[in-house]
């Protein structure tokens, strides 16, 4: 139905109206004749509904075919209640709750016009040094699919055509995370078989759940810029996954084709990137000044140009924007309501990921009856939203200090507080004595450390990921005051900070977790929630010791703590040999600081009886896998269970492990549940050496446990 219309409405229009619908502009740079003309298909970042429907009007009443505009806009995180960053929602684990916000991100956006988010970003990354690693959801390709499909069935909802739907667009495609040494809009070189089975997976697993547009990258993959790089758009995406939504150039990505030295001029990259199947122009000139001029030059069809027009009418009639195009926002809820607002926190605090807890320290008890809060990001409104908020506001957020004061004032305790640095990188401790005395006269201290939200986002890569500024100086002072500190850290990307593990007997890394930061922190700090987040990346001891993650593969001379020649240990002069040698560095070994899937909580848990129900299976099987998880501590919590394989023999080395499922389980204080893992055996396979997707017949390892050093392990066959 969908498409007669599509069809019956592209009959009828000229070769200026279709290139029209091809061009995204931004807010205030077109004309009103341009809209008159049908010569804008979308606009991005106009969020003035009244602006909107003025637009909207010319559209539908004066333009010769009544062809509603798509309005879009960047909401990644939220679009005025602020979720934690997509890198902290991964921490959650939970597909579900992740969907919850991106359903409370599109209410607000659509209420406010807009129906095109340009998320979720699904690029695997495992560089932390990256700066828009906090866009993504982490290192691992199964975890980022769950959560990415996760969001687009939010944004999306169950009904393209209510009101509050917001077309998803999936980006980057792809591996802009691969960019090199965490350089944003760098090179990415990285062999064909990674593409198909660490950084495609996600990006496919969005085109099927249903995600109506995708955005190229910026970068060049192995030389060729994903903007017009027709191996990507278009024997990957379009051939060989049949996508048919929209796939719309990053911003003036079509002009950066000459830039990078792989167009000749503007015409050129129009129909590079044309070719590739880059169906909308996001800001560049160059589709509406050159389509209608290679078109009469014969280099592209108009058969080609009508694919991609339908391709954007398609999403068009889907959101229902024919027949219901203006915006009213009192149609619906408001914004930051008490429901959106529960669900931002409820997300803050399962994404809070405990990493230390050293007798016990949180949660906070009552014997305290003082504490010291210190450092720049304990009040710090603006920095605790994260990167990429647009349409937040900093008045609307509740800082870790505004909560922990309330909490501590139903509780009688004393609560001082020292900003101690103006910012996360200033050089010099502000009012030395004053942090001295707050860290001695108090029973614990609470150290708020971390990043400004500045410090992470699009082009804002970090070479040295040590906390910045006088951090370390401060946690040092105040340590040599106290002996109980516990550190909060709040950052958009993982950190290194071993030297000051040390000096805290607690450190519960908080990432930029938005609006609700602080409320869902004090939570966690007193106890009325137990930490549930785990890592969704290795976090190294040492910016040098990247990349490393949890999913490498085996050396031919693995590394060993007894065969780690420490730096220190080397004599002098000693004889350099081959023999007896493995895979480290001498001053950081070969582990990271703490490895992917981490996570403490306030109980502990135990797995066992780990049992495959049919340990010989076929690639057209499903393994059956049950484990009994028992919280054997005294507090109710959930738990991250991760189920790891490895194919340990195969024609390409496979990783040590492999992420292929994982459940997060509310469990009461001494209750067992036994899990059950259902997965079909064709997710154990890989691209071979003749790129033939395969699942290898032999003997594989399999571990379930609470992160990926999980040792709880037994095997299965594949005939
Ligand atoms: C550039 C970014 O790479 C992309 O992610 C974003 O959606 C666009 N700008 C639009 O703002």
């Amino acid at each position: 139905m969908t498409d007669q219309k599509v069809q019956s409405l592209i009959a009828r229009m000229t070769v200026d109206e279709k290139i029209g619908q091809l061009v995204q502009k931004n807010s205030g740079s077109f004309s009103d004749s341009c809209v008159q003309a049908g010569g804008l298909g979308s606009v991005l970042n106009e969020i003035d509904v009244e602006t909107q429907n003025r637009i909207q009007k010319i559209a539908m009443k004066e333009s010769r075919l009544g062809i509603p505009v798509l309005f879009a806009r960047d909401v990644i995180h939220g679009f005025r209640t602020i979720f934690p960053i997509p890198l902290a929602q991964a921490a959650t684990w939970d597909p579900s709750l992740v969907e919850d916000g991106a359903r409370v991100a599109a209410t607000e956006a659509a209420s406010s016009g807009i129906r095109w988010t340009f998320s979720p970003m699904v690029d695997v990354c495992r560089d932390p040094r990256w700066g828009r690693v906090s866009e993504g959801f982490g290192e691992d390709p199964l975890l980022a699919s769950e959560m990415g499909a996760a969001m687009v069935r939010g944004y999306q909802g169950n009904d393209l055509r209510n009101k509050t739907a917001v077309a998803a667009c999936v980006k980057h495609f792809a591996a802009y995370g691969w960019a090199e040494g965490g350089r944003d809009y760098n090179s990415a070189n990285i062999p064909e078989n990674d593409l198909y089975d660490v950084i495609f997976p996600p990006f496919q697993r969005c085109a099927t759940e249903g995600a109506l547009s995708f955005m190229p990258s910026f970068n060049d993959i192995n030389g060729i810029p994903a903007t017009g790089n027709e191996f990507l758009l278009k024997h990957v995406l379009r051939n060989e996954w049949n996508y048919q939504g929209i796939l719309l150039s990053d911003w003036v990505s079509i002009t950066q084709l000459v830039t990078h030295g792989y167009a000749e001029d503007g015409k050129d990259a129009a129909l590079k990137a044309f070719n590739a199947t880059v169906d909308m122009d996001m800001a560049s000139p160059f589709y509406e000044t050159y389509l209608k001029e290679l078109l009469n030059e014969g280099k592209i069809s108009i058969k080609e140009i009508d694919q991609a027009v339908a391709r954007v009418l398609k999403v068009k009639f889907e959101l229902g924007l024919f027949d219901n195009p203006y915006t009213n926002p009192s149609d619906f809820p408001k914004l930051l309501n008490e429901k959106n607002l529960e669900t931002a926190k409820k997300t803050a605090v399962e994404s809070a990921v405990l990493l230390k807890n050293e007798n016990h320290t949180l949660p906070l008890n009552q014997k305290i009856k003082s504490i010291a809060i210190i450092g720049p990001l304990a009040d710090a409104p603006h920095d605790q939203m994260g990167t990429w908020v647009m349409d937040g506001k900093k008045q609307n957020s509740i800082t870790p200090l505004t909560s922990i004061q309330e909490k501590a004032k139903e509780l009688g305790i004393k609560v001082s507080y020292e900003r101690a640095l103006t910012l996360s990188r200033s050089k010099e401790i502000n009012n030395k004595d004053a942090v001295i005395n707050a860290a001695r006269n108090a029973d614990v201290v609470l150290l708020f450390l971390g990043e400004e939200s500045i410090l992470s986002g699009e082009s804002h890569c970090r070479a040295d990921i040590d906390l910045p500024g006088a951090q370390e100086e401060l946690a040092k002072l105040v340590a040599a005051q106290n002996k109980t500190v516990v550190a909060i850290i709040m950052a958009g990307r993982p950190l290194t900070f071993e030297k000051i593990i040390g000096e805290c007997s607690s450190i519960l890394f908080a990432w930029h977790q938005g609006t609700m930061a602080g409320p869902a922190l004090a939570d966690l700090l007193f106890g009325v929630e137990s930490p549930s987040g785990k890592l969704p990346m290795t976090f190294p001891q040492h910016v040098g010791q990247i990349p490393i993650y949890y999913s490498h593969r085996n050396t031919g001379k693995p590394a060993t703590n007894q065969s780690w020649e420490k730096m220190d240990d080397i004599q002098a002069e000693a004889p350099q040999l081959s023999i007896g040698n493995t895979s480290h560095y001498l001053d950081y070994g070969f582990e990271p600081m703490y490895p992917f899937g981490y996570g403490l909580s306030y109980t502990n848990f135990e797995y066992q009886n780990l049992k495959i129900e049919n340990d010989l299976v076929s690639a057209s099987d499903t393994l059956n896998v049950s484990v009994e998880l028992r919280n054997t501590g005294s507090v109710d919590a959930s738990e991250v269970a991760q189920l790891y394989i490895r194919d340990l023999v195969a024609s390409r080395v496979q990783p040590m492990k492999v992420l292929k499922g994982f459940q997060k389980v509310f469990l009461k204080k001494g209750e067992t549940k036994t899990l059950f893992f259902r997965i079909p055996v064709r997710e154990f396979g890989f691209h071979n050496p003749e790129m033939k997707f395969v699942v290898e017949p032999g003997k594989f390892n399999l571990w379930i446990g609470g992160d990926s050093n999980a040792t709880l392990m037994t095997t299965f066959d594949v005939k």
